[in-house]
């Protein structure tokens, strides 16, 4: 079995609305769970649900007020800024906007180059060679160095993301809903090219997701959140397909299915449904 690379345990976080007088919002409450080297687990919840909040706080960029995040064992919860910095190259981060996430005044090249130069690993020779390799894995062609971001769409620009952050090979990919703002094809297509970089490099992903069409495809184990605390965990599958938990199951129920013969037959056993109400609870899931 791979080696644990994530411990989260009892993790609590909370937010202070600006004001003097302003009570903290308890927002993420005891969430625990562990991630493997080379394993996917997605955070579902409806949004604001508190999974970027986790995802945020694993990546120190906002305080726990409780409970433990060791990433290899090391306790990261209340790290340094220096000690975060040595970290940063082994967890990273793909956002959901690939319009906001790169700095348009750079070329691809300059974007691709500064995780490298800055970690004191490469020089401007050896991190070219890099760039191309980078631009490789995520199937973009190497002319894509000397361009701007601004030419290209939605799902390159998530490609040119996923080769930033895996510029350093990080062990952990935090992907905050990386697909959500792509069209249904593209968002294949990045799904596919994550689930490839992962099996050959072995990199672990933490998916945040409020997609659960994706979390069955794409997880190997998924966690539910409700209003900041855990509600139901295990097997993606398993999840999907048999949720146990009422709010799972109104999640799973309230999904677009973008299969059209799904689609009809759910169409099919809503309308049964009104005719025969005693017969949802067998048609619905
Ligand atoms: N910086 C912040 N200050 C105050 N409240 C916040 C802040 N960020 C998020 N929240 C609140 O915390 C809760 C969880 O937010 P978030 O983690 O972004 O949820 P999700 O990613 O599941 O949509 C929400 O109620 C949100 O309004
Ligand atoms: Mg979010």
């Amino acid at each position: 079995m791979n080696k644990k690379l994530l411990e989260v345990n009892s993790l609590a976080v909370e937010y202070r609305k600006p004001g003097f007088k302003s009570r903290p919002l308890r927002v993420i409450q005891d969430v625990s769970f562990d991630l493997h080297e080379g394993e996917t687990l997605a955070l579902v919840g409806e949004s604001g649900s508190g999974k970027s909040t986790i995802g945020k706080a694993i990546l120190g960029l906002t305080p726990s007020k409780g409970g433990s995040i060791k990433f290899r064992e090391q306790e990261i919860s209340a790290l340094g800024r220096r000690e975060r910095r040595t970290l940063a190259n082994q967890m990273q981060v793909i956002f959901q906007n690939p319009y906001g996430s790169l700095n348009p005044a750079l070329s691809i090249g300059q974007i691709l180059a500064e995780p490298l130069t800055a970690s004191g690993a490469y020089t401007r020779a050896t991190a070219s060679a890099r760039i191309a390799e980078l631009l490789e894995r995520v199937k973009m062609p190497t002319d894509t160095v000397g361009r701007y971001p601004g030419n290209f769409s939605g799902g390159q620009r998530q490609r040119i993301a996923i080769a930033r952050a895996l510029a350093l090979d990080p062990a952990l990919v935090i992907c905050d809903e990386p697909t959500s703002a792509l069209d249904v094809s593209t968002q294949a297509a990045v799904l596919e090219l994550l689930g490839e970089i992962q099996s050959q490099t072995n990199v672990a992903y933490l998916f945040i997701t409020h997609d659960l069409a994706v979390v069955r495809e794409f997880a190997d184990r998924a966690i539910v959140l409700e209003q900041g605390r855990i509600v139901e965990e295990g097997e993606s599958r398993r999840i999907c397909d048999a949720p146990q938990h009422p709010y799972t199951q109104r999640l799973i129920a309230a999904a677009p299915v973008p299969d059209p013969r799904i689609q009809r037959e759910r169409r099919e056993q809503r309308r049964s449904a009104k005719l025969h109400p005693e017969a949802v609870q067998e048609a619905s899931l």
